[in-house]
């Protein structure tokens, strides 16, 4: 669970990097050369197996730890929570999850999926080879046209703060986990734990509120 869950921390720091680009005022340039790289990089690919390996192994821990306590439950149904730790693990992180992986769901159909599968993308000129024209994904106009809806932009807002959380509590649990949460880098890590937990969902939600507002 630790493992997955670190993987995925540092996923999310290379996919905030490469999703700031979609704000860099050219219009798209940057972000359109940036996603034609990783759609076309034969090692990124296999990163992301990697990546989508990790999430399905996450869930289906987190789903054997929350049955694997709720066995082990040491006070009986009605009786009062011995530890409050343990109370908000088992109900907060199971939920917050859940919200994280409804977001997924909505983010990867939107994105991931059209990118791959979609029909009738937007493409760009991107010059001439051996006298044929070449084309690339218009990335950032099936992005831009996404955020420009109001719902669709709030979704990312709400599963940004939920993220918030969800990393807040999973970041200093990993650490626990791997035995550095007693260490003396305690403090360090709860430190790093709770900034990282702030600011990579804010810079995330930064990003549709402003694609939003420039189009509104
Ligand atoms: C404003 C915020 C975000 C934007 C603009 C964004 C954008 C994108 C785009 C364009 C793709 C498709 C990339 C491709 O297939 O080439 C993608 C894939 C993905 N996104 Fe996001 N994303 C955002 C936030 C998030 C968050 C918060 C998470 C996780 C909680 C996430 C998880 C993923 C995953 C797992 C993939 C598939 C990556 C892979 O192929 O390995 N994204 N995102």
């Amino acid at each position: 669970m630790a493992l997955t869950g670190l993987f995925l921390i540092l996923f999310l720091v290379i996919h905030l990097i490469g999703n700031l680009q979609l704000l860099a005022g050219d219009g798209g340039e940057a972000f359109n050369r940036y996603s034609y790289f990783m759609a076309n990089n034969g090692l990124i690919q296999l990163v992301s197996k990697l990546n989508f390996t990790f999430i399905v192994l996450h869930v289906i821990y987190s789903i054997w730890l929350a049955r694997t306590n709720a066995a082990a439950r040491p006070i009986p149904y009605g009786g009062k929570a011995k530890s409050v730790q343990a109370t908000w693990n088992s109900r907060n992180m199971g939920i917050l999850g859940t919200l994280i992986l409804l977001f997924l769901i909505v983010h990867l159909k939107s994105f991931w999926f059209e990118f791959k599968f979609g029909t009738g993308l937007p493409m760009i000129e991107a010059g001439t080879y051996d006298g044929l024209n070449f084309a690339i994904l218009d990335a950032y106009t099936v992005v831009a046209t996404a955020y420009s809806t109001l719902p669709y932009m709030l979704i990312y807002v709400v599963g940004m703060l939920v993220l918030s959380f969800h990393l807040y509590h999973g970041f200093q649990s990993a650490f626990q986990t791997l035995g550095l949460g007693f260490s003396s880098y305690k403090k360090l890590i709860e430190v790093i734990g709770v900034v990282y937990a702030i600011i990579v969902p804010l810079l995330f939600a930064i990003i549709p509120v402003a694609m939003y507002l420039q189009q509104a």
